[in-house]
């Protein structure tokens, strides 16, 4: 492989119009973090940077239905983001945010340099126009029927179907509609500045064909948008939220410039590097950044997740390679998918777990080691709350934290809390030794290949392994039957939580902190800090410090909440909650709702679960059962024989192992909940419309 000098890594800027999720974490910060945190600890010279989104359509929407500015919208979430991220640990050099001055600034000379090298070609095309609001509808703007004769997904974006995943233009929808004012486009002319992808494809493959070590599920994708024909991107819009195009560019192209801004996709990669031209300010080195970016000996690594794959592998490559300045990277580590205790994660629907109410409840250790033992590398993974307690209790707590525990205690009980003086090694004192020398180079070349799961099953199975060796040893024996052994043992198991405070710190780093306040010592952070965790450091006599319990096992009561608060929120009445994403829908899209009055035949509550109430339904000569969050608000025998307002065609979801066969009406204020009930004469299975 080749060596470099330095590392360059990104993580996704994510949208400034939303908090952060589990989905996102697991995609890529997560991995993102723990590899920089592993390069930090081997003394190489590494810069980790990300930021805020904060251009595109999606923001715009979400300040028209909040009625305020964008860039309201994404100072709100700009803040909180960044602090999320500070708080769960991942530890940007630089957090910036495409809405600054630096980043203006930077993209647009970038698009000038392109447009110079006459990289561009301008193309006068009809676009999708709604002629009540006076604007183009762009990409999220407008909504229509998926053209893939195999899907047909009505509610497809101008520039993706959800559904499918075809890529689209606004144009290839079939009856598209304004998001905005339900109106019926109209064709109207509009020049934008083109990305010939189609003539930069060549020399993509032959630079992608360097990459064999790229992740699978990463070649995959490339190799199908290669086999479909690269098309030419338009990298401008017609919108008021962006970068605007440089006033000079369109002067010489004889356009007016006005209204015209950059497309979110040209801009956002871009804000990469201005993040970084603003950390190398803050190092007083105006000039650092070009290091990073501009010279053959960095190694730029994008993390980011499977739905980004085309811009950071395809696009954004031409982008840099067309200017010419710019460093390719050296590999793009996607992940796939996270899902939630078997569904596909949903903001809107509030389908999700966000990290700030998460970071309430546990700790961020708790999490980090929960979703790198089981990040979707290869493929779409699931987390599930059941998983993430039995991750923390029976393995970090029960195998790490007791390996932890007893050998200080033993300590502290025998030795005075000091590191006791080690005589002959014998036995399996040697396969213990010989485990931890080899586990730096190890668990480092895991995470050097972004095989994240596999190092974390390694760190664990050294204190795995030394529990054993614990038991084995027995030293509450040895310690009256052959002492010298016995302060050899604990020697050694002292040895190996030093070694473990190391190489566990990309994953969990707050623990690892607490293991060094135990071990009573600040360790000395020079560039061989990660090796020495194979070798034996500590200094016999030297005192430990005090004994801290690192992980308190989490109760089912805190789990059960929190099954019980996306069964509720994914499923039932509450799914209002992911209000902030409500845009107007067509009247249309209306009418496909299937509301049907529906009575009650019976309720009981659902056993183990603090909110969920079976229901057994008639509508019309049909019987149904559906699972409702309700069991809060009411008692079983006042539902029975009501009549209820049900959406009859919602797709059947399983709820804790039960089938619901739709979702009942209720409205909710603050903690007060009534269900949507009819007091009139009416049969059960009438329409409501
Ligand atoms: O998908 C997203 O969330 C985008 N905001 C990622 C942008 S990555 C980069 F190019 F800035
Ligand atoms: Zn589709």
């Amino acid at each position: 492989m080749k060596e470099f000098k330095r590392i360059l890594v990104t993580s996704a800027l994510p949208y400034a119009n939303g908090p952060i999720h589990l989905g996102h974490l697991a995609g890529a910060y997560l991995p993102a973090d723990i590899f920089v945190r592993y390069h930090r600890l081997c003394g190489h010279d590494i810069i980790f940077i990300c930021g805020s989104d904060e251009h595109g359509v999606p923001i715009m929407l979400r300040a028209r239905a909040e009625n305020k500015s964008p860039q309201e919208i994404v100072d709100f979430f700009h803040a909180k983001n960044k602090t999320s991220f500070e708080k769960f640990g991942i530890e940007f050099d630089y957090y910036g945010r495409t809405s600054s001055s630096t980043h203006y600034q930077t993209s647009q000379d970038f698009f000038s340099h392109l447009a110079e090298k006459e990289m561009f070609i301008l193309k006068s095309e009809k676009q999708l126009y709604d002629p009540e609001a006076g604007i183009f509808l762009a990409d999220r703007f407008v909504r229509g029927t998926c053209p893939n004769p195999n899907c047909g997904y009505t509610e497809a974006y101008g520039d993706q179907c959800e559904k499918c995943g075809t890529a689209l233009s606004p144009t290839d929808l079939l009856n598209p509609r304004s998001v905005i004012t339900n109106a019926t486009p109209v064709l109207k002319e509009s020049v934008h500045w083109y990305l010939p992808l189609e003539k930069f494809q060549k020399d993509l493959e032959k630079w992608i064909g360097t990459h064999p070590e790229w992740k699978t599920n990463v070649l995959g994708q490339i190799r199908s948008w290669f086999e479909q024909g690269l098309k030419d991107r338009a990298v401008t819009r017609d919108l008021p939220w962006g970068v605007p195009i440089p006033e000079s560019v369109a002067k010489k192209a004889g356009i007016d410039a006005s209204g015209k801004v950059l497309y979110v996709w040209f801009d956002a990669p871009i804000g990469y590097i201005s993040a970084t031209k603003e950390w190398a300010d803050l190092q007083n080195d105006p000039d650092k950044w070009r290091r990073y970016w501009q010279d053959k000996e960095t190694r730029l690594v994008h993390f980011i997740g499977k739905d980004n794959i085309v811009f950071h592998c395809l696009i954004f490559p031409a982008m840099l390679a067309a200017h010419g300045d710019y460093v390719l990277p050296d590999n793009v580590p996607a992940n796939e998918f996270l899902n939630l205790e078997g569904n596909k994660l949903s903001t809107s629907r509030n389908y999700a777990v966000w990290l700030d109410d998460y970071l309430l409840k546990f700790e961020p250790d708790s999490l980090r080691y929960c979703l790198a033992a089981n990040l979707p590398e290869t493929k779409d993974s699931d987390f599930s709350w059941k998983d993430f307690q039995a991750k923390h209790n029976n393995e970090l707590a029960d195998i790490l934290g007791n390996f932890v525990n007893r050998t200080i205690t033993f300590a502290h009980n025998y030795f005075a809390g000091k590191v006791p003086r080690k005589s002959e090694f014998e036995g399996t004192d040697f396969e213990l030794l010989k485990l931890l020398e080899k586990a730096p180079a190890k668990i480092g070349r895991h995470i050097d290949r972004f095989e994240l799961r596999k190092a974390t099953r390694e760190i664990m199975d050294i204190a795995r392994f030394a529990n054993k060796y614990f038991n084995d040893k027995k030293p509450w024996e040895q310690v009256r039957s052959t002492p010298g052994a016995c302060a050899t043992t604990i020697y050694l198991c002292l040895e190996t939580v030093r070694s473990l405070a190391i190489l566990a710190e990309p994953v969990i780093p707050y623990s690892t902190e607490k293991i060094w306040m135990i071990l009573g010592t600040t360790p000395e952070r020079d560039s061989d800090f990660w090796e020495s965790a194979g070798r034996l450091s500590l200094v016999e006599g030297q005192q430990l410090g005090s004994q801290i319990i690192l992980f308190k096992k989490i109760e089912d009561e805190d789990i059960d909440q929190e099954i019980a608060r996306l069964e509720t929120a994914g499923n039932s009445v509450n799914a209002a909650k992911g209000d902030a994403e409500t845009v107007n829908i067509s009247y249309d899209l209306f009418k496909k709702i299937d509301l049907r009055i529906a009575e009650i035949i019976t309720a009981e509550r659902v056993a183990k679960t603090e909110k969920l109430m079976r229901l057994k339904i008639k509508l019309g000569s049909e019987q149904r059962q559906i699972i409702a969050g309700i069991a809060s608000y009411y008692k079983p025998d006042d539902l029975i024989g009501r009549k209820i307002v049900l959406v009859a065609n919602l797709e059947p979801a399983k709820i804790r192992g039960e089938i619901s066969q739709g979702m009942l009406l209720a409205a909710k204020d603050g903690e007060k909940l009534t269900l949507l009930t009819i007091s009139d004469e009416i049969n059960s299975g009438a329409k409501v419309s």
